[in-house]
């Protein structure tokens, strides 16, 4: 393909001087979204397992919660199939059933409203803060100030009799929500707070491990995530009972383990759910964790690049992903100034061989959530975040030249006039 003519930009990144559709630099291969960074240790590591003839929850899972509970200074780690199981899981064990209400964003997954719905308990969608996407105490608090009132020290919704029983921050991208605010509104109100950490593997908020913080904290090992087992999630909490509870919980309400038993002997002593880990994810898990710190530094790295590339660029906002954010997404605004909607970036991105995503489409924008009521007019924030935000790939898999790509894509598609 014939080069395209180059200037070069304050910040030493070439950019065609006067790009046409036909002039697109476009990858030979395209890049993807996400790609986990999988090295010969955790391909050893399963060949291990495989080879062993356990193959299920054992003893790589057992050392897998140990290991990670350690990592976020958590007292207790219990390993799941997902971080959408251990939601569930997290909630039901804290009581939270039919006849409640969790608080939750709308700029999420499906899946942690999803998992309040297991309970039998009902999402309660919010708005989110402009700035940083997230759940903040300010919209917690008008939520119960104008749609909730207090029946002998207990909150219900008005519209629904519902009682509000627990907050569900979630924190996107890794960047931390401010959990001090938020536990003080449980603390005055008798909710629980359950963290949806599925970005947040490794984060800290105020210098502490997101995962030893609040009631109880759900990680995801999904294979886009910082720490990837393909399929996998764990959850953490300090309480050694509800610690036991969840155990029994993931594995069909099973007294003990599988794992270790000597006897035919089991008991199931209540309805539990198939949940559990298996040793293959296990093991990767431990390699990935073991890999975590270069793995991060190798992200940190691609997003302090593109933070630099396009600081300069009229029409792109970088969300800011303070001191402590596990940087598990790369999002940018494209903004009102900029050549090029938010859709037609995301088509010549595609147009050049990079993939990209976004996240997240807010729940009430999905048929299911709209069936219960939601409208876009409650949700001005996360309307205008929905309309101008785009993920750019950031994996620890990336080449310097991957990276360079994806810089040069952003930068030639900017310099698209209208
Ligand atoms: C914010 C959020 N919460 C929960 C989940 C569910 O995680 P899992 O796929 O491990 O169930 C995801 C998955 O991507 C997510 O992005």
């Amino acid at each position: 393909m014939a080069r395209l003519p180059l200037l070069h930009s304050s910040v030493g990144v070439p950019y065609p001087a006067n790009p046409r559709k036909e002039q697109r630099r476009v990858r030979k291969k395209s890049l993807p979204f996400a790609r986990p960074d999988i090295s010969q240790r955790e391909r050893d590591a399963v060949d291990r397992v495989l080879r062993s003839g356990w193959l299920t929850s054992g003893p790589e899972v057992h050392a897998f919660e140990e290991e990670f509970a350690r990592s976020v200074g958590a007292d207790h780690a219990i390993a799941v199939n997902s971080a959408t199981a251990g939601l569930h899981l997290g909630l039901q064990v804290l009581g939270i059933g039919k006849g409640d209400l969790v608080v939750l964003p709308s700029i999420t997954f499906t899946a942690t409203a999803e998992a309040v719905l297991y309970t039998g308990a009902k999402p309660a969608i919010l708005d989110v803060g402009r700035s940083d996407y997230l759940l903040n105490a300010e919209v917690i608090l008008k939520f119960i100030q104008d749609r909730c009132e207090t029946r002998e020290g207990k909150i219900f919704e008005k519209a629904s009799g519902l009682r509000l029983k627990a907050i569900m921050p979630v924190h996107l991208g890794g960047r931390p929500c401010d959990l001090d605010a938020i536990q003080a509104i449980a603390d005055k109100h008798d909710l629980h707070v359950v963290e949806d950490a599925a970005h947040a593997f490794p984060a800290k908020y105020k210098n502490r491990m997101i995962g030893n913080i609040s009631d109880m904290t759900a990680f995801s090992f999904y294979a886009t995530k910082n720490l990837a087992t393909g399929e996998g999630g764990m959850i953490t909490t300090n309480n050694e009972k509800a610690a036991g509870r969840l155990r029994r919980l993931r594995l069909h309400g099973i007294k003990g383990q599988t794992w270790g038993r000597k006897r035919w002997k089991y008991d199931v002593v209540e309805q539990g759910y198939k949940y559990n880990m298996t040793d293959l994810a296990a093991a990767m898990g431990r390699v990935q964790l073991a890999r975590m710190n270069e793995m991060q530094e190798r992200r940190m790295s691609i997003a302090a690049r593109y933070r630099e590339a396009f600081a300069d660029i009229k029409g792109i906002q970088i969300v800011p992903d303070p001191d402590g954010s596990s940087q598990h997404l790369f999002t940018i605004e494209i903004g009102k100034e900029a050549p090029v909607s938010r859709d037609r970036f995301v088509e010549e991105m595609y147009a050049r061989g990079i993939g990209t995503s976004l996240h997240f489409i807010p729940l009430y924008r999905h048929t299911f959530y709209k069936e219960m009521g939601y409208s876009p007019a409650d949700f001005p924030a996360s309307e205008e975040i929905y309309r101008r935000i785009v993920s750019l790939p950031l994996y620890s898999a990336m080449t310097d030249d991957d990276m360079e790509d994806v810089v040069f894509a952003v930068r030639e598609t900017f310099a698209i006039s209208r």
